[in-house]
């Protein structure tokens, strides 16, 4: 018997959908439930082949979880090796890389410097940063948004500079990504099941949040046609590189343009009440064949995760890479150098206290927030009003 696990958080229709779907195509030997933990314990595999992770995103301990799950065999969905590792910023520099366009972006550090840093930790930083350049490459209006987040959480408009650093000064300690914006005539939010599967749905972001499901493509004849087939191009190339098995990515439509938004949301919302009727049936029935497939697919104690081409290519396709040595078998003894003996290291330079750092390296002096609030020459004056803020919620 092979058991597909759903790991979910206050989600109420999916999952449980899911799990429904699962069982009822009465496949010998499988079945589906919610995932039941009660203890957690290293190298010790869990009772499932499969594990849909809905939620470890917000929950550090289900992350930890899922990767003890993964090395014993399960095989999670998505990878939550692959996942941790990833954000919005790469998403965007592998996609240029792929052919995928996306909007012009640059990071910039967080306004509060990270807990546990100082002054010296940033000599790295110039001061002030290339901010003309960075505008300029951007241009304004722009969108400002979280290197790594979703659910639209701390996504900004922004208008000119001063918009900039006022609302920058709201972002604490969040690594933010400036963007520029996307004027567009279509919008699409794309499901990517298993790599293979696509369904590409109409998205009107400026509805409320219960209608944005409910909106109908601009585009209309071949030129409509067209458009599709390059989205449905797009969305594969990304999520074969990515190596995600569970995945939406949003396009917005500029002159016939598909432009890649956001294609990091690896727990999409899948909830009946935001994605409609239709769309929640593909889901759960695309998402419930491709659970079945891995489950027959995966073998126990094995590696069964799914990796990108990004990750496969430099780890196996690359001659450039490092070659790892041979780990050796646990009974050779190692013919290292002596062990040294603690207490008795070799006399090395004595570690230069923190205090007595090396003048040559320039210190700025001003925290992140005043390099982020550096005056740039010929401001332009800012608007009367106060801009319209981005809707924070889905
Ligand atoms: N560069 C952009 N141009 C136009 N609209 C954007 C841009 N970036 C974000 N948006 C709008 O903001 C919304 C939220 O941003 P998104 O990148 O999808 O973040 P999240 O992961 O929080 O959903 C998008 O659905 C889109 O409507
Ligand atoms: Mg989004």
């Amino acid at each position: 018997m092979k058991k597909i696990g759903i790991l979910h958080g206050m989600e109420n229709t999916f999952p449980q959908a899911f799990v429904e779907r699962v069982n009822s195509k009465g496949e010998k030997d499988i079945v589906a439930e919610a995932v039941s933990i009660d203890q957690v314990v290293q190298a010790k595999p869990t009772d499932y082949a499969v594990i849909i992770d809905r939620i470890s995103q917000d929950v550090p301990f289900y992350r930890a979880y899922l990767k003890n799950a993964a090395l014993c065999g399960t095989a999670v969905i998505n990878n939550p090796f692959w996942w941790s590792a990833d954000e919005k910023f790469f998403n965007n520099c592998l996609a240029e890389q792929i052919g995928v366009p996306v909007p012009k972006t640059v990071l910039l550090p967080s306004h509060e410097r990270p807990t546990d840093t100082g002054e010296t930790s940033f000599r790295n930083l110039a001061f002030p940063l290339a901010w003309e350049a960075m505008f300029e490459y951007v241009g304004f209006p722009a969108y400002m948004k979280p290197h790594a987040g979703g659910g639209w959480k701390s996504v900004y408009q922004v208008n000119d500079p001063q918009d900039l650093w006022n609302k920058h000064g709201e972002t604490g300690q969040l690594v933010m990504m400036l963007q520029e914006e996307i004027k567009f005539e279509d919008y699409f939010r794309c499901y990517c099941i298993g790599q293979k599967d696509v369904r590409i749905m109409p998205y009107e972001p400026r509805n409320p949040h219960h209608l944005r499901y409910a909106a109908e493509m601009k585009a209309t004849g071949p030129a409509a046609e067209k458009l599709l087939a390059t989205i449905h191009d797009y969305v594969l190339r990304l999520n074969l590189a990515l190596g995600y098995d569970f995945n939406t990515v949003e396009f917005a439509v500029r002159d016939g343009i598909p432009i890649a938004i956001d294609f990091c949301n690896p727990a999409p919302d899948a909830d009946v009440y935001s994605v409609g009727h239709d769309n929640f049936e593909w889901v759960v029935e695309t998402a419930a064949n491709m659970a079945i497939e891995r489950a027959k697919k995966q073998q126990p104690g094995k590696n069964n995760l799914t990796w990108g081409t990004f990750v496969r290519d430099a780890a196996f396709g690359n001659p450039n890479a490092e070659q790892t040595p041979e780990v050796p078998a646990p009974a050779q003894k190692p013919k290292a150098a002596k062990p040294t003996v603690v207490g008795k290291e070799p006399k090395a330079a004595p570690p230069v206290p923190v205090s007595k750092v090396p003048k040559a390296a320039k210190v700025p002096q001003e925290p992140i927030s005043a390099v982020a609030g550096t005056p740039i020459p010929e401001v332009p004056p800012a608007p009367k009003k106060a801009p319209a803020k981005a809707p924070k919620k889905k």
